[in-house]
């Protein structure tokens, strides 16, 4: 094979001078670590037993699965042994997690994540993934505070996912483009296979569940509408739809061959800004699809703009093919 090992994409981009993946490269290959454990976990979840729902609740209010905690953990401990992390943030808990054993010297970092996305998934066989984004601890400190973790998405230095599909797929960004590794499973080993990744300006597919129809906002309903009509409609064109319930899957489609994905504000979840959470799901994606040539909104401002005020915070997204995002954002501010 000569496909670069994720090794080797790192010692290329020292020579191509892209400094902010040279400073990541330690943090990424951690990362890299705990999504292959993650992935061996998923893959025996039926075999262990662990396939299963707990009593417990998320601070999301959501029912966790044996696999949202066992994920969880592996993350934590993969990305805490080297001590450049001061402090995590993750879906599964509800305050902050401070490193304890951190290095004397050297840039601290903050690492937001949530371990097991679209986890209603995992134990119906049907794709799952990781997801995670990294800001510079401000203070430098051994002990971050809340306030460090609420920068807004546009100060991010690195962004990715893993994806457990039919391969295992790990993409991320530093600033320099998106790229995407495959894991070998027969040597461990992570693969350069999708380099450059770009988003294509247009598209004819969109990913929305359908089923909340009656509860969104004016605007998403017109557009909706307007591309159900297919060709006889605004878009003068026919579209198709998908809807997988996990994020990752939909948004690495959409980087693989086009698309828009939407989960709006809705009338149900108005009083908490929306669905998906914006430190661990939207800001980390909008970093990836901005680089891969693509938009993300709220509808009604960049994701990547939005300053946070609460660690699980939630927000209206429309992301993916910059043209359809823009018209989907223009019907927000129309007054037609
Ligand atoms: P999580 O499993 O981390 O809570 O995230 C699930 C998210 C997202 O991945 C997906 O797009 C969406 O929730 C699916 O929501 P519905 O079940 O409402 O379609
Ligand atoms: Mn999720
Ligand atoms: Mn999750």
């Amino acid at each position: 094979m000569n496909k670069p090992s994720l090794a080797q994409f790192f010692i290329g981009e020292q020579q191509r001078g892209n400094v902010s993946t040279v400073e990541m490269a330690p943090l990424l290959e951690d990362i890299a670590t705990a999504c292959k454990e993650i992935a061996l976990a998923i893959n025996q979840g039926a075999l262990q037993g662990t396939m299963g729902s707990l009593d417990a609740q998320n601070v999301q209010g959501e029912t966790q699965k044996q696999l949202d905690v066992i994920c969880n953990d592996i993350f934590i401990a993969a990305n805490s042994k080297r001590g450049n992390i001061a402090g995590m943030v993750s879906e599964e808990l509800e305050q902050f997690y401070t490193v304890p054993h951190q290095s004397v010297s050297g840039e601290k970092y903050l690492l937001l994540f949530d371990p097991l996305d679209g986890s209603s998934n995992v134990n119906v066989n049907i794709s799952v993934g990781t997801i995670f984004s990294v800001l510079r601890c401000p203070t430098g400190a051994p002990h971050p505070q809340p306030k460090d973790f609420l920068q807004a998405g546009k100060q991010q230095i690195c962004a990715g996912y893993a994806l457990y599909g039919t391969s295992t797929i790990l993409v991320f960004t530093t600033g320099h483009g998106v790229n995407g590794f495959t894991l070998d499973i027969e040597t461990n080993t992570f693969f350069l296979t999708h380099p450059n990744m770009q988003i294509a300006a247009d598209t004819n597919e969109f990913a929305i569940n359908m089923s909340n129809y009656r509860f969104w906002q004016a605007p998403m309903q017109r557009y909706i509408d307007e591309c159900l009509e297919g060709k006889a409609g605004a878009h003068g064109k026919d579209f198709n739809m998908r809807w997988v319930a996990s994020m990752v899957a939909e948004i690495h489609r959409i980087l693989v061959r086009g698309g828009v994905f939407m989960y709006p504000i809705d009338s149900r979840a108005k009083s908490q800004g929306g669905k998906l959470r914006l430190l661990y799901e939207a800001n980390p994606m909008s970093f990836i699809v901005g680089q891969a040539g693509g938009a993300s909104s709220t509808g009604y401002q960049d994701i990547m703009d939005v300053t946070p005020t609460t660690l699980h915070q939630r927000v209206g997204v429309i992301m993916g093919s910059k043209n359809e995002v823009i018209r989907a954002v223009s019907y927000h501010s129309s007054k037609h």
